[in-house]
């Protein structure tokens, strides 16, 4: 595969709901920053037109940024093609193929479930349209460690790992590029960021809405599968692994995957689950459904570094906010030289990563007053987000470009799904907790960073 840009992107599920919300919208940003030239070939199975395919781009983008301009619009619509066809049917195939005309080096895109990949996979392959080609491959990654290996198996006798690009969009959020420059590029941090002062990790995402209409999807997946096995672990590898010696993708995922063989496989005693109440009436949900909206995860990362350090990830649908933040807490200092200071008043660094994206210390000063009393207080460097690039724009772009950096590689998926194994398909019905809650509360009584959670504000 050469390092040369992708000169065709062909997006499967192009009619699907991916493909509405965001990547119509990431293509529309690329269109306008001038990055986007190449043609997009949307693929699926909906007997449309190419009139039909652009009025559906077009709502999404109006929907996402709330107007459009019709000068790029213009531009993005005349990169659009559209190829419909079943993706069982070698015809489908054949037409992709013509549509392709002399392109030599597509990106092929797989919006699409993930039962759908094996068969696209051979299409491309059967019809020649795999040669020279990238693929990028949407998340939900496998469902199990086996399922996973078998994907790759399949994926690799069509494609070399270097032309797979396994994404999941957490890692191409603004604020997780953040937390890694922040790590590496200054000094301060790298004497206290282990076990002799790192008291403990938590890392908290929380939604204030159920399932919004995916009951179907998230009923075979739930929480841990859907975003703490992907997203979530990736903020801790990234909290956690060592400085990369270069700059390639292999080693900066080189890194992450040392902290992914370190981490203990996970055991039910690590994880508390919970449902919340209602989501049984859902579209889509099984009737009494075992699945989980809300887990709490304790990991252990068995490093020099980070022995007994404990790495806490909590996620939930219908929590009372939305925001996604990490907090390292750090060891109170030894003695209490002026007041008695609370537990868990002492040091911190809080990534903020959803809505807004922030940096903060959390540190004590002396309040104004005649007593050697003190306050906890906060240094904020608070990112407004302007100039943010979405996710999808930059990770598209960086599949275009072959950069694999932000993506998954093989045997750092294999190795995530080692770790949680152990604590999926779990049959148990969870305890129910009231939407706009923190969790089950009485089962999450005692289980946690010692001391406490610190919830996210809105
Ligand atoms: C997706 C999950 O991967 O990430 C969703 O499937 C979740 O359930 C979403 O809501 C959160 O991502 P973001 O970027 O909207 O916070």
């Amino acid at each position: 595969m050469s390092q040369e840009r992708s000169d065709t992107l062909v997006l499967f599920g192009a009619t699907g709901d991916l493909a509405h919300k965001k990547i119509f919208p990431a293509l529309y940003a690329m269109v306008a920053k001038g990055t986007l030239n190449e043609p997009v070939i949307g693929v699926a199975f909906d007997p449309w037109d190419l009139a039909k395919l652009q009025a559906r781009a077009r709502d999404g983008i109006v929907n996402a940024i709330g107007s459009i301009d019709e000068k790029i619009f213009a531009r993005l619509a005349s990169l659009l093609r559209y190829v419909s066809g079943d993706y069982r049917a070698p015809a489908t195939f054949e037409k992709l193929k013509t549509a392709l005309g002399s392109a030599e080096r597509p990106l092929h895109y797989l919006a699409v479930p993930p039962a759908m990949f094996e068969v696209v996979v051979q299409g491309l392959e059967q019809s020649g349209a795999a040669q020279g080609a990238r693929l990028m491959v949407e998340k939900p990654f496998g469902h199990d460690l086996q399922s996973a290996r078998w994907l790759n198996r399949v994926l690799h006798l069509v494609f070399d790992e270097k032309s797979i690009f396994r994404i999941g969009h957490y890692l191409g959020k603004e604020a997780i590029q953040n937390l890694l420059y922040f790590r590496f590029a200054n000094s301060f941090l790298e004497p206290i960021w282990n076990r002799n002062y790192v008291e403990s990790v938590q890392i908290t995402m929380a939604e204030d809405f159920g399932v919004e209409g995916r009951g179907r999807f998230y009923d075979e997946v739930g929480c841990i599968r859907d975003v703490i096995e992907n997203h979530l672990l990736n903020i801790l590898l990234l909290l956690a692994m060592e400085p990369p010696v270069g700059r390639s993708a292999d080693d900066l995922i080189d890194e992450k995957v040392q902290v992914l063989r370190a981490i203990r496989t996970l055991t039910r005693d690590d994880v508390v689950r919970g449902q919340f109440d209602g989501y049984l009436n859902e579209p889509g949900v099984a009737p009494n459904s075992p699945v989980e909206t809300f887990a709490a995860v304790r990991f252990f990362v068995d490093t020099w570094r980070w022995q007994d350090v404990p790495f806490f990830i909590r996620a939930g649908k219908s929590l009372p906010v939305h925001a996604t933040e990490v907090i390292v807490r750090l060891k109170r200092p030894p003695l209490d030289v002026f007041d008695p200071i609370k537990p868990g008043e002492c040091n911190h660094v809080r990534f903020r990563i959803d809505p807004q994206v922030a940096i903060s210390i959390g540190a004590r000063r002396k309040a104004p007053g005649d007593d050697m009393v003190g306050e906890q207080v906060e240094l904020t460097a608070l990112d407004d987000s302007k100039g943010d690039m979405p996710p999808y724009e930059r990770l598209i772009g960086d599949a275009m470009n072959g950069n694999g950096q932000l993506f998954t590689r093989q045997d750092a998926s294999e190795l995530a799904w080692r770790i949680v194994g152990p604590v999926l398909g779990d049959t148990t019905p969870p305890p129910v907790y009231a939407p706009k809650t923190w969790g089950p509360a009485e089962a999450m009584a005692g289980f946690g960073p010692p001391n406490g959670w610190i919830n996210p504000a809105k």
